[in-house]
């Protein structure tokens, strides 16, 4: 068997014993995440991947959790959370309800950041706003709706947190653990969805689409902007990861708030 087959094979093996949709992504990104648990394992050949995946539950499982990137922070740069300020200043002084998706939320790092910012910044009327965190890892969403994150070596929660005046009004730190309290929490509801097959939502007023764009292959980014179109108000404003942009045949229909920091609003 080719080792192209053999590929194809790991690929199939994915689709059908994991809840992750391969065709979605692109080759490059697929490839990255099956080689480095290829090595983790001691696997040489796809072939032989193929056989362990389809054999060991814990392996998928692995692959699983490799797939779903779901590397976030708290506040991810900063910059671009400064254009959102203004913008949620300026739609909270509208004296209406303002929505707020974060599709993909990962951890709810995200989503509990514009929670955060809401409550911490004297012109923004966070009883107006109402967000909503979605992904389609519901691992990810379990630990977004426990609302605990942990500094490590490589994560240092409390340098996430700096863009924030008061940050211990909106954590609670024991030692190395930071839970989220309520009222940013009481903002904020999860639920599970998937952005290239699930379809719209409800229009939002904000929608951050960010840092999955960049792992999806080009055939799936038209339905993946389709959804995200239909779920936002006419003049709706669209963040994307900053690596990130809208796709060409689609620019016509934002225009910049920020070009720099992806923030956007539907001409
Ligand atoms: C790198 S994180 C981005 C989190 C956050 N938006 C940020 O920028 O920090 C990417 C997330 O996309 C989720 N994901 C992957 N495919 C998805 C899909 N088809 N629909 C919804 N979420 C998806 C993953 O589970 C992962 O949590």
């Amino acid at each position: 068997m080719s080792d192209d087959a053999a590929f194809e094979g790991v690929l199939r093996q994915i689709d059908d014993s994991v809840p992750f949709e391969p065709g979605y992504y692109n080759e490059s990104y697929l490839d990255r995440r099956v080689t480095a648990r290829m090595r983790r394992r001691g696997t040489e050949s796809h072939r032989e991947y193929e056989r362990l995946l389809r054999d060991d539950a814990t392996e998928r499982q692995a692959l699983m959790d490799a797939l779903t990137i779901n590397v976030t922070e708290f506040f991810r740069n900063p910059e671009m959370w400064e254009v959102l300020r203004g913008v949620l200043r300026d739609l909270t002084a509208e004296q209406r309800r303002v929505r707020v998706w974060s599709a993909p939320c990962a951890d709810g790092r995200e989503p509990y950041s514009l929670a955060m910012l809401a409550c911490d910044d004297p012109e923004i009327d966070e009883g107006r706003i109402e967000v909503l965190g979605s992904d389609i890892s519901e691992e990810a969403l379990e630990n977004a709706r426990e609302g605990v994150y942990h500094t490590t070596r490589t994560t240092d929660i409390a340098a996430e947190l700096d863009l924030l005046t008061e940050p211990t009004r909106y954590v609670e730190r024991d030692d190395d653990a930071f839970r989220v309290r309520s009222e940013p929490r009481r903002l904020v509801e999860f639920e599970t969805h998937d952005l290239i097959s699930d379809g719209a939502r409800d229009p939002f007023d904000v929608v951050l689409c960010r840092n999955l764009l960049i792992y999806i292959d080009v055939d799936h980014k038209g339905a993946l902007f389709d959804t995200l179109e239909a779920s936002l108000t006419d003049d709706g404003v669209l963040v994307v990861g900053m690596t990130e942009s809208v796709p060409p045949d689609r620019t016509d229909r934002y225009e910049p708030i920020e070009k720099r920091r992806r923030v956007f609003r539907r001409a």
